[in-house]
This record gives structure tokens, C-alpha cells and sequence, in this order.
């Protein structure tokens, strides 16, 4: 039998290998919702230009509501032979309407079509990414405010640094999601304009308006050349990259929040509803949320690789291997949307362990800085004296074992002889942050300010 299709030009039909690999329906009837979208403005345009009659355009934007409502309802039988989601849209609308269904393809083409419900996809993705991360930088921001003052040890090397404090912490991830979210904004204003009209490539003969489609699917402007309208996906490619960034500062806090949740650590707690437990060790309580989200950024760079090997050396315009776009966004999008929303969920439901960061703060000398930048204000060193000064201090204590503050004055004094009591009040944690009031600094005041700037931002 000849093809259900294209027939006027093909004796046999498809061997069911070629059907197999040629298929798209599989995964691209999740754009099923996009793509009646675009028909429906396509209809109306024609109508609007004189091209087919109102009555028609009519019957179509009906008939595709009714698919839809099929569709949504589970109660639409995909079909392989009809390879795409196009396909079987617009051959199911014409069991519906009959004739008139034939001329909704009118001027168009699946190329500019597959373009269009692709970019109105991803629109709505990059959407869902700025709402997701905003949900997270407000669950990041209330551990923030609640412990604004808490302190805890600031690492570099994951060696103790100096203090910092908690609320301090949790912006420095605010601020990642921030740009995260701008980076979502800005690949969003630049995919934003639309394909639809380009048709095969090359435009069309008919009087079509681009601006009327473009407009009824809030796009700003139609593509300015038709070839680079069905042949590009360099906006899938910004969303896959903005996304990976977003993922590997998911990946950074989820590490954090499975070192901070060990035994060892007693940093945070993670709630029970973001936790599992262990078939064999009953006293286990894992933070398998967490490593999930680390790993992530694996698959979404995955993607992201995938997605521009496939387009790299295609010849314009439309080549079939660009129907390969798909499932690896959809793949790398439903990844990340989970990954935000689980955790929001985990840093929602923790709960700091202000007594254990407390006590992590002051150990490892972490306020030796502290001490070089008292001898330098104090008595006038420089700073590289002080820091020697400072390192003979710390050599002694640790042959002590004990911390700084716990040296006596005498024993400073022979390190140094113009040290004075005073020097004990910048070896306290609370003191050290207090004192880190430069514009983005680690002091409490600071972190209030970003707080309310970001509660602000975020309404
Ligand atoms: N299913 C196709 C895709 O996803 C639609 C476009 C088909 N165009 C074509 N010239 N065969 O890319």
C-alpha cells in the first residue's frame, strides 16, 4: 500500500524499519499542546490574509481544540505510521472536519512548524526554571535571615579559613541562582521570535503576515531570514547551557549539604521527608535527594554535548537529524526542573545545627587572620610581620593542643612583646564576623542588608 502521506509520489509504503527509525511520535507528542497552538494562529492568519476562507479557519481552530481536549484526555491513539506529532494532529483533524483540514497546511511547512512548537517549548521551560529558582533563592533566603548571626567555619580547600556565618553562606548560593535565573531571562528574550512562516525555507508565495502569527504566539518579532528560521537551535543549546550552569551550582550545594549532613559534620539535619533510609543499617539516615542532584549535571551536560554534536557541520536548512533535538532537552529539562524542586524541599525542611557550626567556627585557628590584622592595627606591623608572628602563635598552640584564645598572655608576649590583653577580643568567632563589614563581607549587619535586598527582588 502506498504511503498514507505522501502517496501521490510512492508506489509502497515504508519498510517497518525505516518507519522505526524515522518516528518522532514516540517522544514528540509532548508537544502536541505547542503545536495546536501554532495551527491555530496559522489558521487564523490565512483567514485574516484572504488565503483560505473564514468559515474554514473556523472549522480548524475548532476541530484542533477538539484534538487537544483528546489528547489531554489520554483518549488520542498515536500512530507510528504518521511518524510525527504534526502528522497525527493534523490526520486525526481531518477525520473531525474532513476537507477543510487540508488547507490549514497551507504556506507552511513541518519544518517551520517542528521550529516553532519546539521554541514555544522550551519559552515555556525557561519559564519554569526562573519560577523554580526563584522558589529556591526564598527557601535560601529564610535560612538566611533566621541565621543571619550564626557562625560558622569558612573553608578554602575545605581547610578551616575563617568564620563566617551562616546566613552569609546561604546568599553566596542566592546570588549563583540569581544569575542562574537572568541567565534563563536572557536566552528566553533572544529565542523569542518566531519561525512560523519561513515554511520549507525558503518562505512562501502566499500573502501570509508573519508579524499576526508571531504576535498570537507572543513572540516579539518573526525570524528575520527563513533559512536560519528552520535550521537553527542554537536556543535550545543556550537553554541546555544556562541550565547546565544551573545544575553544577546544584550539584555544589548538594555536595555541601551531604558533607554537612555526615556524622562527622552535624551541620545541618535533613528532614525526614527528604531522606531515605538503609534496607541492612537501621540507623541510617541518607541524603539520597541530595546526591541525586549531584549527579544531574552529568546527564543535562550530557545533553547539552549531545544536542550541539548533532548540530555541528549540518548544511542548511532542515536536516532529519535535527529531529534528534528533542529528547535530550526534554530529558536535561524534566531533570532540572525535579532537581530545583527537590532541593527547595531539602533546604526548606533543614534544620542548622547552630550549637555544632558554632563549635566547628572557632576550631583549626581559624581566627589566626583575625590576630595578623590585630597586630597590624595595633601595633603597627606589617602585614607580612604579623602573618610570622601570627604562624609562630598558632605552631604553639598547636604543640599545646589547645586553640589561641587559650595561650596565655605571657606566652604571647614571648612571640611578642608588644601583644596586650587586648589582643583576646578578636580571637572570639562572634567578634571575627562582627568585624567583616566591607560591602559584601561575611558581618551580620552585611548579610541583613542582602537579605532584604533579595526578599525585595523576590516580592
Ligand atoms: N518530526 C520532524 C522533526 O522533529 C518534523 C520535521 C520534519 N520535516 C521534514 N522535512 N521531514 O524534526
Amino acid at each position: 500500500t502506498s504511503n498514507r502521506m505522501w502517496g501521490g509520489r510512492f508506489a509502497e509504503g515504508p519498510d517497518a524499519i525505516m518507519e522505526a527509525i524515522n518516528a518522532s511520535i514516540g517522544f514528540d507528542q509532548r508537544l502536541a499542546a505547542q503545536d495546536i497552538t501554532g495551527s491555530r494562529a496559522h489558521a487564523a492568519m490565512l483567514a485574516a490574509c484572504g488565503i483560505i476562507s473564514d468559515s474554514d479557519a473556523q472549522a480548524i481552530r475548532e476541530g484542533l481544540l477538539t484534538v487537544l481536549s483528546e489528547i489531554e484526555a489520554g483518549r488520542f491513539s498515536f500512530s507510528t505510521a504518521l511518524e510525527d506529532i504534526h502528522m497525527n494532529v493534523e490526520a486525526r483533524l481531518k477525520e473531525l472536519i474532513g476537507e477543510p483540514a487540508g488547507r490549514l497546511h497551507t504556506a507552511r511547512s513541518r519544518n517551520d512548524q517542528v521550529a516553532t512548537d519546539f521554541r514555544l517549548w522550551v519559552r515555556d521551560q525557561c519559564d519554569a526554571a526562573i519560577t523554580g529558582l526563584e522558589a529556591l533563592q526564598r527557601a535560601l533566603v529564610a535560612q538566611a535571615e533566621a541565621g543571619a548571626d550564626w557562625v560558622m567555619p569558612g573553608f578554602t580547600h575545605l581547610q578551616t579559613a575563617q568564620p563566617v556565618t551562616w546566613g552569609h553562606h546561604m546568599m553566596a548560593y542566592v546570588e549563583m541562582f540569581g544569575r542562574d535565573a537572568a541567565r534563563m531571562r536572557d536566552a528566553r528574550a533572544r529565542m523569542n521570535e518566531s519561525p512560523l512562516g519561513a515554511a520549507a525555507l525558503a518562505g512562501t508565495s502566499f500573502p501570509i503576515d508573519r508579524e499576526m502569527t508571531a504576535q498570537a504566539l507572543g513572540f516579539d518579532r518573526p525570524m528575520a531570514n527563513s533559512l536560519d528560521a528552520v535550521s537553527d537551535r542554537d536556543f535550545a543549546l543556550e537553554f541546555l547551557s544556562s541550565a547546565t550552569i544551573c545544575a553544577m551550582h546544584l550539584s555544589r550545594l548538594a555536595e555541601e549539604l551531604v558533607i554537612w549532613s555526615s556524622a562527622q559534620f552535624r551541620f545541618v539535619a535533613l528532614s525526614d521527608r527528604f531522606s531515605t533510609g538503609s534496607s541492612i543499617m537501621p540507623q541510617k539516615k541518607n541524603p539520597d535527594a541530595a546526591e541525586l542532584i549531584r549527579a544531574k549535571v552529568g546527564r543535562i551536560l550530557g545533553a547539552q554535548v549531545g544536542l550541539t554534536m548533532v548540530m555541528k557541520g549540518l548544511p542548511l536548512a532542515y536536516s532529519k537529524d535535527m529531529q534528534e533535538d528533542k529528547e535530550q532537552v526534554f530529558d536535561a529539562a524534566d531533570s532540572l526542573m525535579l532537581a530545583l524542586a527537590a532541593m527547595t524541599g531539602m533546604v526548606s525542611d533543614m534544620t542548622a545545627n547552630r550549637t555544632a557550626l558554632e563549635a566547628a567556627a572557632g576550631s583549626g585557628f581559624s581566627t589566626a587572620t583575625d590576630l595578623a590584622d590585630w597586630l597590624v592595627r595595633a601595633l603597627g606591623l606589617p602585614f607580612r610581620e604579623a602573618h610570622h608572628v601570627t604562624g609562630a602563635l598558632v605552631r604553639m598552640a598547636e604543640t599545646q593542643g589547645c586553640d589561641l584564645h587559650e595561650l596565655e598572655l605571657g606566652q604571647m608576649q614571648s612571640v611578642h612583646s608588644g601583644i596586650t590583653a587586648d589582643v583576646y577580643d578578636v580571637l572570639g568567632v562572634h567578634n571575627s564576623v562582627a568585624s567583616r563589614i566591607s560591602y559584601g563581607g561575611t558581618a551580620p549587619v552585611r548579610v541583613r542588608e542582602q537579605v532584604a535586598r533579595w526578599k525585595g527582588l523576590l516580592g
